[in-house]
């Protein structure tokens, strides 16, 4: 089979934000686009010559097309093995655990998480590395310089392979094996877990469930592993098969875009428990009948509670980390447990050190990702398991679960409010004008609170030493409470200004109030510390979770 030479020409911007690359389907459909980001990576990640490497996605629109274009790039470049997910689908934290099981030399995967799927919306491609995790810093640096300067991009000539079969075939030199998505994530899945307990949850009669994989990749996942290993009643998984456009909805899991979901845990007739994952499978939301998880509450209770775990009861956990405007919930978990606690900049790329290192078992951020050293990637199904298996040994209400962990350690209150589609110069004068004021901030007091502490966040990576900056800026006031500015790096519309507002209570008679009226204060004092409305035209928020 022919290698072809394509000649190209560089597009700006293919810099990779948060998770990867993500632009609008249409960005990505122009002639060449794909193919320059794919051969920057083949040009600068050389093990994957006569490697092996993972290939798949979230079966959002176009993955079929991209897979197709990335497997006749990956032959050409002497790729000589690819693995890829039946029908091109693969989640997030299965590439991940694909990656580590088979030893390869990376992986891509072709998700934009969250955001909607359609040829109006989004797409993405990521790369991971041999561990099994997000590329860190100093490689989607060099494939973006790679990007800038690209001339050329090889191809072959050949027809589309069949993704839908599993077995093996042959593209130019290139083995390829189409395996099913689940078995091996599965088999992972089943080592930590104690599944004979939670098939017994499920028995019990007493125990009901709703996952609801929002037309997205848990839907294979989820309804093997809970339906048909663990004997929940069929139904038990909502929206379960994955489709281009995740049903027109948007695969988000909170509280807002998992609404459908929401109301089956209210009221009488409400399930005991509920939980949902995203687009691709790497985000968890967790809830009780009536009672919302937040995910920062959730990685501190799953930090307390790995005593109970089969697949982390073996030895002392290493140590937990959160991304910086993840509540301290768990900091006061590791506190206890005299284990190491690290605060790192937003996206899961910074625990892949320290999970390597070995210095931490448990990471989680507050954007409803929770995971472990288990892969390298945040997990959502492997976060309801946890709970599922956490449920079956305690007995009790997910309610009560929470509500005597706050009582243990006091109760982080939290929310974060979300502002889309800002004005990316607005927003970005905000952050500056913000910045400016930093200096002068600590001691003074704004609307009767004092400030402590007042930075734009930084990270010296304790393994290699790698430095990141300009990570958010944190107002910390005396008694515990923060706020958080941050701009996102996964948007494709104008910017999003993320304010994150955390507020301590130790007292258990005052740990039962409205996250909104414990939040108010706090709420008002981003606003003017910000001039959020003056400087953006907004009012409110498009999303608070
Ligand atoms: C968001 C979340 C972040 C998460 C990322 C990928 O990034 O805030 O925690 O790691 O999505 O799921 P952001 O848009 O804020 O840069
Ligand atoms: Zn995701």
């Amino acid at each position: 089979m022919p290698i072809l030479k394509a000649d190209t020409t560089p597009f700006d911007g293919q810099r990779p934000g948060t998770s990867g690359l993500r632009e609008k389907v249409k960005i990505f459909q122009q002639p060449h686009y794909l193919e320059n980001f794919v051969q920057s990576i083949f040009d600068t990640q050389q093990e994957l010559a006569g490697g092996t490497l993972v290939v798949g996605g979230d079966g959002r629109y176009y993955n079929r097309e991209a897979i197709q274009i990335i497997l006749r790039m990956a032959a050409a470049n002497g790729v000589a093995h690819a693995i890829v997910g039946q029908g091109g689908l693969l989640s997030t934290p299965a590439v991940s655990c694909v990656i580590r099981k088979y030893k390869t030399q990376g992986g891509i995967v072709l998700s934009a998480s969250h955001n909607p799927g359609r040829p109006d919306e989004d797409f993405g491609i990521k790369f991971n590395t041999a561990n099994g995790g997000p590329a860190p810093e100093a490689v989607t640096e060099a494939i973006y310089q790679r990007t800038t300067e690209i001339s050329n991009y090889q191809t072959l000539e050949a027809a589309d392979i069949d993704l839908d079969q599993t077995g093996q075939s042959q593209l130019g030199g290139m083995q390829i094996e189409i395996i099913d998505p689940v078995t091996d994530y599965a088999e992972l899945m089943q080592r930590l877990f104690d599944f004979d307990g939670i098939r017994n949850l499920f028995k019990s009669n007493t125990f009901s469930m709703r996952f609801d994989a929002m037309h997205a990749i848990t839907g294979p996942y989820a309804t093997h592993i809970l339906e048909d290993m663990l004997s929940a009643p069929s139904g038990t998984v909502i929206n379960g098969k994955p489709l281009p456009d995740f049903g027109g909805g948007h695969p988000d899991p909170n509280l807002v875009h998992a609404h459908e979901l929401v109301s089956m845990t209210q009221g009488h007739n409400g399930v005991d428990f509920a939980a949902a994952s995203d687009g691709d499978g790497d985000r968890n939301m967790i809830l009780g009948r009536d009672f919302f998880v937040t995910p920062s509450d959730s990685l501190a209770i799953i930090v307390a509670n790995a005593h109970l775990i089969p697949g982390y009861q073996k030895h002392k956990i290493d140590g937990a980390a959160r991304s910086m405007p993840t509540s301290q919930a768990v900091d006061r978990v590791a506190n206890r447990l005299g284990i190491e606690c690290f605060e790192t900049p937003t996206g899961w790329k910074f625990f892949g050190n320290l999970l390597d290192a070995g210095r931490i078992t448990f990471c989680g951020e507050e954007s409803f990702g929770t995971g472990s050293n288990h892969v390298r990637e945040k997990d959502g199904l492997w976060a309801v398991l946890f709970w599922l298996n956490l449920l079956a040994v305690k007995q009790q209400s997910v309610a009560t679960i929470v509500q005597e962990h706050w009582r243990e350690y006091g109760r982080n209150y939290y929310t974060r409010y979300d502002y889309e589609a800002v004005n990316k110069e607005a927003a970005a004068d905000l952050m500056q004008h913000l910045r400016n004021k930093l200096d002068s901030l600590p001691g003074t007091q704004i609307q009767g609170h004092v400030i402590e502490y007042a930075d734009d966040f930084s990270y010296t990576d304790p393994i290699d030493n790698s430095y990141s900056e300009c990570q958010g800026v944190r107002i910390g006031f005396i008694g515990g409470s923060r706020i958080i500015y941050r701009l996102s790096g996964t948007g494709t519309e104008g910017a999003t200004l993320r304010v994150y507002l955390e507020a301590f209570e130790p007292d258990p008679n005052k740990q039962q109030q409205t996250t909104a009226n414990v939040m108010a204060p706090l709420v008002s004092i981003a606003q003017e510390l910000a001039q959020i409305t003056q400087k953006t035209g907004r009012e409110q928020p498009t999303v608070i979770t």
